[in-house]
C-alpha cells in the first residue's frame, strides 16, 4: 500500500496485513484482516507517529520514502507497545539515526524489555506537548486502551487525534476513511474490536473519555492504528465507545451451547422460540460451529446470556468450557443468565456452567432434561425462554 495524504502534511504510511486471519495469537478472528497504521507529519521536524508489525518494516519504510528520505526523520512518537505497533521499532532506531523517541514511562521499561533499547528517549504524559514546527502535538495517557502504556497524541493543528487501539477496527482494505467502506460493516467491526480488545477495561475507557470530553478538544479525524480514519463518523463512534464502555445493553439475548447428540441443541432452539415470541432479539450461537470473538461481539450489549452443554464423563462439553474461560476475561457485569443441558445420570454440565459465570452473570434456576427431550419438555424450554424474556423486558438495571 502506498502512503496517502490523510491532511496537509500528514500521511497514513502503515501496513496492510491482507491474510492475518488469527490476531493475538490464535484469540481474535480477523475475518477481513489487519492493518497496522503509521503516520508521519512533515513539518519543521519530520515525525512518525507509531510504526507497525515486525515483518512489514519494509512496506512501512517504502511508504515513508514515497514522502520523505526515513533517515531525516526528526521525531518517532510511540502510543503504545505492543509488537503489533511496535515490532519494526528496532529496525526504525537503525534507520532514522537522529530521532528522538517519546512514549510514556511504562512505554520505556516494556520497550527495553522486548528490544533492548528505546534510542534517545524523552518521557511524556499527559499534559505534556512538543513542538514540531507549525504543529504543537499533545500527549493524553489513556492507560488500558490498550495496555498500561498507551497514550494518544492530538494535533490541535490538523484536528487530528492519533488514537492508537481507541476506535480501531480489524479491517484490510484500500480504502482510508470511514465514509468510503459500508458502514454498517465498519460498526460491527468496530463493536467486534472493543468487545475483543477493550470490553475488560471498560470502567477506564469510560472516564478516559469523560476527562477527555472536559478538554474540549475540536477533532475532525480520529486516525486510529489499526482500520479506517474516523472523518464522517467522529461524533458517532465516540458516542458509540459510550455507550460500549458504560455496559449498558439491549433486549438482546444470546443463547450459546454446545451439543452432543443433538438434545441440548432442540432445548436451545425452543428456548430462542420462547424469547423471540415476546419480541425480544435472540441469536443462537453453536460454539462449535461460530467463532467465539464474533460470539463475544453479539453479546457485549446483550442483557440476557444462556449457555447450554450436554454433560460428556460428568462436565460439560470442552468448546464451551474454552468459550466460559474466555468470556470471564470480559470482566462483564450484570447480565441475566441460566444454564440449561441434557444429560444421562450425572448431570455435571449445569453446575460446570453455573461456577464458570456465576461471578459475571445473575443466574435463574437451570433447565436440565434426561436424554432426549419429550415435548412436554420442550414446552418448559419454550415457557423458560418466555419467562427469561419478560424479566429482560422488565429488567430496570440495564438497557436504553
Ligand atoms: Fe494494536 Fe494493543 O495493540
Amino acid at each position: 500500500m502506498a502512503a496517502r495524504l490523510i491532511k496537509d502534511g500528514v500521511y497514513s504510511v502503515g501496513a496492510v496485513d491482507w491474510n492475518e486471519r488469527r490476531f493475538h495469537g490464535y484469540t481474535y478472528a480477523t475475518k477481513r484482516g489487519v492493518t497496522y497504521n503509521s503516520y508521519l507529519i512533515v513539518d519543521e521536524k519530520i515525525t512518525l507517529i507509531d510504526t507497525v508489525r515486525g515483518g512489514f518494516e519494509n512496506e512501512l519504510i517504502g511508504n515513508i520514502k514515497e514522502v520523505v528520505d526515513p533517515s531525516k526523520i526528526d521525531t518517532i512518537i510511540i502510543n503504545h507497545i505492543e509488537p503489533d505497533h511496535s515490532g519494526a521499532f528496532p529496525e526504525m532506531l537503525k534507520t532514522c539515526p537522529n530521532a528522538k523517541i517519546y512514549g510514556t514511562k511504562t512505554a520505556k521499561s516494556g520497550l527495553l524489555k522486548y528490544y533492548g533499547s528505546v534510542g534517545d528517549w524523552t518521557t511524556v504524559k499527559s499534559e505534556q506537548s512538543l513542538n514540531i514546527g507549525k504543529r504543537i502535538l499533545n500527549f493524553i495517557d489513556v492507560p488500558m486502551i490498550h495496555w498500561p502504556d498507551s497514550m494518544f497524541t492530538y494535533s490541535a493543528y490538523d484536528k487530528i487525534l492519533f488514537s492508537n487501539d481507541g476506535f480501531g477496527q480489524h479491517y484490510a482494505t484500500n480504502k482510508i476513511f470511514d465514509d468510503e467502506v459500508n458502514f454498517n460493516d465498519l460498526m460491527d467491526e468496530a463493536q467486534k474490536y472493543y468487545a475483543n480488545i477493550l470490553w475488560p477495561f471498560s470502567l477506564l475507557v469510560a472516564s478516559k473519555l469523560t476527562a477527555m470530553s472536559k478538554l474540549n478538544l475540536d477533532i475532525k479525524l480520529i486516525a486510529p492504528s489499526h482500520g479506517l480514519i474516523w472523518r464522517e463518523h467522529v461524533q458517532e463512534i465516540i458516542k458509540t465507545y459510550f455507550y460500549w464502555s458504560s455496559n449498558s445493553c439491549k433486549n438482546r439475548v444470546a443463547v450459546i451451547y454446545e451439543t452432543m447428540w443433538n438434545s441440548t441443541e432442540k432445548m436451545a432452539r425452543k428456548i430462542v422460540e420462547g424469547i423471540t415470541s415476546q419480541g425480544v432479539e435472540a441469536a443462537l450461537f453453536d460454539v462449535t460451529k461460530n467463532d467465539r470473538t464474533d460470539i463475544a461481539s453479539y453479546m457485549l450489549d446483550a442483557k440476557g446470556w444462556i449457555f447450554g452443554s450436554s454433560t460428556h464423563d460428568g462436565e460439560m462439553l470442552p468448546v464451551i468450557a474454552g468459550f466460559l474461560h474466555f468470556l470471564k476475561g470480559s470482566k462483564a457485569k450484570g447480565r441475566k443468565s441460566f444454564a440449561f443441558g441434557s444429560y444421562g445420570w450425572n448431570c455435571g454440565a449445569i453446575k460446570n456452567i453455573e461456577d464458570m459465570v456465576s461471578g459475571i452473570t445473575t443466574l435463574s434456576q437451570p433447565l436440565k432434561i434426561v436424554f432426549n427431550p419429550t415435548q412436554e419438555e420442550l414446552d418448559m424450554c419454550f415457557k423458560a425462554g418466555k419467562d427469561f424474556a419478560l424479566e429482560i423486558k422488565d429488567s430496570k438495571l440495564y438497557g436504553q
